[in-house]
């Protein structure tokens, strides 16, 4: 297993990244509400958002598997709220079915927080639904600090 990133002219790897954005909130939020959600487009975008420099701080990284499949990925960005210092926020991290409990996620999450790091962060955090409990699970073992974000959604924190 390998984890780079996205290659930014390859339209095959934004495409597959945002299908799969589609998928998470398909299986976190429910299929029909999950799909009607954003248009393939409107994901497509926010993948570009995160690999142009002019619009944001930060990177997309994909899980490769020695046969060539991407497994997974996840995307991680300087992000600022009102009343907080500016801190990493994984926005998404996804790993294919087929692929679960063989420690990708937790791969990808070193690697984000890394980039962190490297970014002059010290911390990372995620926002999921309440009822996410792989999710939840993942990064409570990672250390993560679990608070009430809204009445459907938890943040997950982290000193790096
Ligand atoms: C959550 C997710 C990313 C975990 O990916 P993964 O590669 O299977 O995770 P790992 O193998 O690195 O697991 C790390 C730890 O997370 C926890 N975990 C992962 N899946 C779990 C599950 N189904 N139930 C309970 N704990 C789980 C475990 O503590 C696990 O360690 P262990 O396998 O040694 O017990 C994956 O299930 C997924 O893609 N889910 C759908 C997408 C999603 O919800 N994204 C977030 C939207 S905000």
């Amino acid at each position: 297993m390998t984890i780079r990133p996205l290659d930014p002219q390859s339209e095959a790897e934004i495409e597959l990244v945002a299908r799969r954005m589609r998928a998470t909130l398909m299986e976190v939020v429910g299929a029909a509400r999950g799909e009607a959600m954003y248009s393939l487009d409107w994901l497509q975008d926010r993948v570009r958002f995160h690999l142009d420099p002019a619009r944001s701080t930060a990177a997309v990284y994909l899980a490769v598997r020695p046969d060539g499949a991407i497994a997974g990925h996840t995307i991680v960005r300087i992000e600022e709220e009102e009343g907080r210092a500016p801190f990493g926020l994984f926005s998404t991290t996804y790993v294919a079915a087929e692929h679960r409990r063989q420690g990708i996620a937790t791969a990808l999450l070193e690697q984000g927080e890394a980039w962190m790091r490297a970014q002059g962060l010290d911390e990372s955090a995620t926002y999921t639904a309440r009822d996410n409990v792989p999710l939840i699970e993942h990064y409570r073992r990672h250390g993560y600090v679990l608070t009430p974000a809204n009445e459907e959604m938890v943040r997950l924190t982290r000193r790096l």
